[in-house]
């Protein structure tokens, strides 16, 4: 089996090949290519997945290059984890939104939009470029916002399903409060890509008992903590949300918060400067500490488990993932693309049936597919006034004032990367 990563010289790539190397009874990699246009990157990356292998007599090949047709050729399945414009790009997202008082946030609100529309014409070239090569692989997109990305694979035709760690997060936090086994956990997770709330927990299966109130009951506060959410609020919802759902909640105390701390790439680019230092040294050969003090934890267990399952391996059957709706959610378009559980096969997902959801929640959801909609437009044609539409229609900005000097600010910070701004 061959697997290429593309975005392979990011820090994360030590987390999925330690994943790799970990659960190779599940995911069986022969031959893993990582690609990137960055080659300093790729030779620290590069360097340090072959020692992790080695150390855990792994037999598989890793490989690098910077030539994309190269390196996805013949390949299985294709991972994307790229960042267009690396964190300088995400340190912008970061920033200007504040200055209009709203948040500023890589994947959320106006920040998120920018990012759409730097990804989405690279990702659905890279995705061209790997189905000319082998039209059977499937595309598997860590590549953020990823509901918007997986949205725009799919509707040109690729196979393709997206994938975010947020729900494997609380399944493993979760399993860790009830002292139970992850696989045992499973989660009625419902949404969108990073606005997501975990209705039920249950165990044994899907059809298991629900914990939840009983974890709420117990573990509220440490939940809550966790979230920088107010206990209160979690025991009046009775369910958790993800915590990207507090620059919903929380958005000005969020934007107050933000204008007082360096962004978060900021932090983030010091810590890479510091990995790759890292990843440079001969004698390691696992992955860092430091690597757990990003986002991406577990990242690497559900990339394993989705790709077994895509590839007719050894995959859990049923797993949280990006994918349509097709009347899932009867509230949206078929076409929308949701984060549910899903039964993950040779074929792709089928999102396991859910329960009519409390308006609460499906209010957001239909604002933010409403958004993602306008969003996939601008990214795919371009144009001020669409670009303007998309942040006019997001529940966090609303007013044309706001969405005005937000769309001058976004383009102005993003015309290299916006082939028509
Ligand atoms: C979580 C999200 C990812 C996001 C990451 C950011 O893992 O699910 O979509 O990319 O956080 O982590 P970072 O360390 O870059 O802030
Ligand atoms: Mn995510």
């Amino acid at each position: 089996m061959k697997l290429a990563v593309v975005g392979g010289g990011s820090t994360y790539t030590p987390e999925l090949i330690d994943g790799f190397a970990r659960l190779r009874d599940t995911l069986p990699v022969e031959e893993l290519v990582l690609v990137d246009p960055a080659a300093d990157r790729l030779e620290l990356v590069g360097g340090l997945a072959r020692r992790i292998f080695a150390k855990q007599d792994h037999a598989g090949r890793i490989t690098t290059t910077t030539d994309l047709d190269a390196g996805v050729a013949g390949a299985d399945a294709v991972l994307l984890q790229l960042r267009v414009g690396g964190q300088a790009a995400r340190n912008q997202d970061e920033t200007w939104p504040l200055e209009c008082g709203c948040v500023g946030q890589e994947t959320t609100g106006a920040g998120g939009l920018a990012k759409a529309l730097r990804t989405v014409p690279v990702v659905l070239d890279i995705a061209e470029r790997v189905r000319r090569t082998n039209p059977d692989a499937w595309i598997i997109d860590f590549t953020n916002p990823v509901g918007i990305v997986t949205r725009a694979l799919l509707q040109a035709g690729h196979k393709a399903v997206g994938l975010c760690n947020v729900a494997i997060g609380f399944q493993r936090k979760f399993a860790r409060l009830l002292d139970v086994n992850p696989a045992e956990v499973h989660l009625d997770h419902v949404g969108l890509n990073h606005l997501t709330w975990e209705l039920g927990v249950r165990l044994g299966g899907p059809d298991g008992e629900n914990v939840l109130p009983k974890l709420l009951a117990e573990h509220g506060d440490a939940i809550a903590d966790d979230l920088h959410l107010s206990r209160k609020l979690v025991d009046r919802l009775g369910v958790v949300p993800s915590y990207y759902l507090r620059y919903f909640y929380a958005h000005d105390e969020v934007v107050r918060e933000l204008g007082t701390k360096p962004s978060r790439a900021a932090e983030v680019a010091a810590m890479e400067k510091e990995l790759l230092e890292m990843y440079g040294d001969p004698a390691l050969d696992e992955k860092p500490e430091l690597l757990a003090k990003r986002g991406g934890a577990f990242y690497s267990e559900a990339a394993v488990d989705l790709a077994a399952s895509l590839l007719g391996g050894g995959g859990s059957p049923v797993q949280v993932v990006n994918t349509y709706n097709k009347g899932t959610l009867p509230f949206l378009p078929d076409d929308a693309v949701i984060e549910v559980q899903a039964r993950v096969g040779h074929d792709g997902a089928v999102p396991l049936a859910v329960p009519a959801l409390d308006p609460l929640y499906a209010g957001l959801i239909a604002n933010v597919t409403a958004y993602e909609d306008l969003a996939l437009e601008a990214a795919l044609r371009g144009g001020r006034d669409r670009v303007f539409k998309a942040l006019l229609s997001h529940p966090l900005i609303g007013q044309y004032d706001r969405a005005e000097q937000l769309t001058d600010r976004l383009i102005a910070h993003n015309r290299e990367h916006l082939a028509w701004a």
